[in-house]
């Protein structure tokens, strides 16, 4: 009998915490986790360093099928190459934001993050994880806060690392991104049906992750 490796399929909008509390939840209950946001910032960076244009889907999804693209510790390797940081620049945030809109690379990612599907569970956290990667996830969640709090997060993060940022721009530029995202026509933001619905507004990260790590003790063994 082939046992099912059970996945809680975390997915919500940008800046909504759901990577940290993800990496915590999988970390709480000794999990796999995957952040395959990661993965389309890989795509565009290197689309960019091979010369490869952000529309061109047949070369961007060959380029998504054999991704030289490894994780160590906390470290994203891009060909050997540490780019931890690099995924992270705006220019990767919106590169990786228009990449994920082509259905080529979508599927040919889709593989590969399936694989992290290993004993004894996978906490996988994005957009489409209970719509399309794992829709047999026996645990959903759709995670989000308000558009303001998203914003107000991402502005204290920013300014302790020393940016100049405005609040003003992160609303503007988190509410442009919500909109691309959940309105593509392939794999949009949505909540499932059967997704449970937290919205960490006024919620520290333990408590959310508390919360979920709760989810999970009602539906499996944990
Ligand atoms: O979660 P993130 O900000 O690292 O994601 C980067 C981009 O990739 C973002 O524009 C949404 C997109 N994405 C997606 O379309 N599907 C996923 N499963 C994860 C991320």
């Amino acid at each position: 009998m082939q046992i099912e490796i059970p996945v809680i399929a975390i997915d919500g909008p940008s800046a909504s915490g759901k990577g940290t509390v993800a990496a915590l939840v999988a970390a709480r209950l000794g999990w796999n986790y995957l952040d395959s946001g990661s993965l389309y910032r890989i795509v565009a960076l290197a689309a960019s360093r091979g010369g490869v244009a952000l529309d061109a889907e047949t070369e961007l999804a060959a380029l998504a099928q054999r991704l030289p693209a490894r994780f160590r510790q906390g470290q994203v390797l891009l060909d050997g190459d540490d780019v931890t940081d690099a995924i992270r620049s705006e220019a990767c945030s919106a590169g990786a934001s228009r990449v994920a809109a082509l259905e080529g690379v979508r599927t040919a990612l889709l593989e590969l993050q399936r694989a992290y599907r290993q004993v004894p569970g996978l906490v996988a956290e994005g957009r489409d994880m209970g719509s399309v990667v794992f829709p047999d996830a026996a645990l959903k969640v759709f995670l989000t806060a308000s558009v303001e709090s998203r914003a107000q997060r991402r502005y204290k993060q920013l300014i302790e690392k020393g940016l100049p940022v405005t609040l003003d721009d992160l609303l503007q530029d988190l509410r442009e991104r919500d909109a691309r995202d959940a309105g593509r026509a392939v794999a949009p933001l949505q909540q499932c049906a059967d997704a449970l619905l937290l919205d960490t507004t006024a919620m520290t990260i333990d408590q959310a992750v508390g919360r979920i790590v709760m989810w999970a003790g009602e539906r499996f063994a944990v």
